[in-house]
Formats: C-alpha cells, sequence, structure tokens
C-alpha cells in the first residue's frame, strides 16, 4: 500500500492563513511586525531565498525592509546596519542572508543580532536555550520538521527517532526538539558503521545527510513516519531529496515529497518567528 503523502505546502498555507489573521488583528490594534532581511552580494540562490521572503511579509501582512548591500560590503558596514537593525523600534526579526562573501566572519555577524530578534534562531544564546529547553527561536527548518510530524497525528512521545546528520542546522537541533517531544533519539551520520541496523529501528526517521537518493526503502521499517530535509540539485536540474520517494512510500509510513515536503515549511517558520519575536519585544507574548 502507498504511504500517505505529507503535503508540506497545504500544511504551509494553513499556518500562513493562521498568521495573516493574527497580524491583521495585530495591526488593526496599531502594532505591525517587522522583518528586516540583509542580502550580500548577488548569490542567484540567495536572492531567490530573499525575494521569497520579502514576498511572504507582503502576503501576511508584515513590514519587511530588505537590505542589498553590494559584495565587496566590509565587514564593519555590515555589523553597523546590523546594529541599528537591533536598536530598530519598528524591525523584530532580523535575518542575515547565508552564506556570506568570504572576507566577512559569518560567526561574528551572526553574533552580533540581537538573540530577541534571531528569527534564525542561529544565535548562540539561542542555540544554548535550546540545549537546556528554555524559551527561545527556534531554527526555522527544524521548527518545520516538528510542525509537519505533528500533523500527521502520529505521536512523537515514546517513539524512537532516528536523524541522520548532524548539521548545525538541522540535525543537532532537530535531535533536540524530537527528544524535547519526549521521543528516545539516535543520531547517524556519514561515519556511523551499523546505520541501517539503526534506521531500520525508526519509527520515526528524519533524514538530512545532502545525499540525493540516499536512503532507499532497505533503510525502513514498514509504517515509519519519513521527513526529507534534503534538496539536491541533479545534473538535470532536477531537484532531488536524501529519500528515494518512489520505493520508500511503498512501505513507510507518512512521508514528506521533495519539493513540496519540508521546503514550504522553512519561510513559514521564518514569519512564526518573526511574529513571536514581535510579541515579545512588545510584551504582548
Ligand atoms: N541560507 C540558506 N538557508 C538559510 C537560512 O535558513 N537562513 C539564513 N540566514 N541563510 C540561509
Amino acid at each position: 500500500m502507498t504511504a500517505p503523502i505529507i503535503n508540506g505546502k497545504q500544511i504551509s498555507e494553513d499556518i500562513r492563513k493562521d498568521l495573516r489573521a493574527e497580524v491583521e488583528q495585530l495591526v488593526k490594534q496599531g502594532f505591525t511586525p517587522g522583518l528586516a532581511v540583509v542580502l550580500v552580494g548577488e548569490d542567484p540562490a540567495s536572492q531567490v531565498y530573499v525575494r521569497n521572503k520579502e514576498k511572504a511579509c507582503h502576503e501576511l501582512g508584515y513590514y519587511s525592509e530588505v537590505h542589498r548591500l553590494p559584495a565587496d560590503t566590509s565587514q564593519a558596514d555590515l555589523l553597523a546596519l546590523v546594529d541599528k537593525l537591533n536598536h530598530q523600534a519598528n524591525i523584530h526579526g532580523i535575518l542575515v542572508q547565508l552564506p556570506l562573501p568570504k572576507h566577512i566572519d559569518e560567526k561574528a555577524v551572526i553574533d552580533a543580532i540581537s538573540p530577541e530578534k534571531d528569527v534564525d534562531g542561529f544565535h548562540p544564546i539561542n542555540v544554548g536555550n535550546l540545549m537546556i529547553g528554555d524559551d527561545s527561536l527556534l531554527p526555522c527548518t527544524p521548527a518545520g520538521v516538528i510542525e509537519l510530524i505533528k500533523r500527521t497525528g502520529v505521536e512523537i512521545a515514546g517513539k524512537h527517532a532516528v536523524v541522520i546528520g548532524r548539521s548545525n542546522i538541522v540535525g543537532k537541533p532537530v535531535s533536540l526538539l524530537l527528544q524535547r517531544e519526549n521521543a528516545t533519539v539516535t543520531m547517524c551520520h556519514s561515519r556511523t558503521a551499523n546505520m541501517k541496523e539503526l534506521t531500520r529501528l525508526a519509527d520515526i526517521l528524519v533524514v538530512a545527510i545532502g545525499r540525493a537518493n540516499f536512503v532507499d526503502a532497505s533503510y525502513v521499517k514498514p509504517g515509519a513516519v519519513v521527513i526529507d530535509v534534503g534538496m539536491n540539485r541533479l545534473d538535470n536540474g532536477k531537484l532531488a531529496g536524501d529519500v528515494d520517494f518512489e520505493s520508500v512510500k511503498e512501505i513507510s509510513g507518512p512521508i514528506t515529497p521533495v519539493p513540496g515536503g519540508v521546503g514550504p515549511m522553512t519561510i513559514t517558520m521564518l514569519m512564526q518567528n518573526t511574529l513571536i519575536a514581535a510579541k515579545r519585544l512588545q510584551g504582548l507574548a
């Protein structure tokens, strides 16, 4: 039997509808959540991502500022802009699009963003708060993964979740969030020796290893929830996930496609974070 497909696009639209309604109410009360996005240089993929973030702001009623800076912008000038945005009252979320040009120290820039406005959830204060289970702004893609699993209706508590990938932006935070939801979590990565033995024990399998079609049906326990965070551009120009969707969907439980699974959730979670940050800064949360 073919598994139910987790429709990330639809779920994302449902969440955006709720966000739009909440923002509309706030705007009526005279308060508009604001997001500033900073793009340095002309990386084509980054330009598309930034445009989509700007579009989401407009569609959902947020105030939006996009700062497009030349590729030779100095680190000092970028830090000065971040500092200005940190102090700007109509801005509640700041996102500096990565990657930055090589002459700029990404860590110095992330560290300079006020943790209260760090809607990427990349600042060490937010990473640390996630680690100890305190309130923080959660990184967008991991938050989207958890939301998708919850919306399958499958209970996370008590389940065995296996995460393939240990990056700072996906694998590590997803593992912490699953643990917070009371799953038992195993982390696998490129150096794991007996990966299939482990993944076949998973009730929930999250794949973020960055290799096209890496996980086939032989990695998956029948009925398991499978979340594919991979976005790999193939030689033929097509987008492929880390999971071989066609074979895995024949034995898995609910499964995300690529595209149309995790991808659409990332900007939606960014918008959710911006609203959370805005309400906290305004004393409304
Ligand atoms: N570049 C690619 N993905 C992201 C993201 O989630 N946040 C930022 N700041 N840059 C990115």
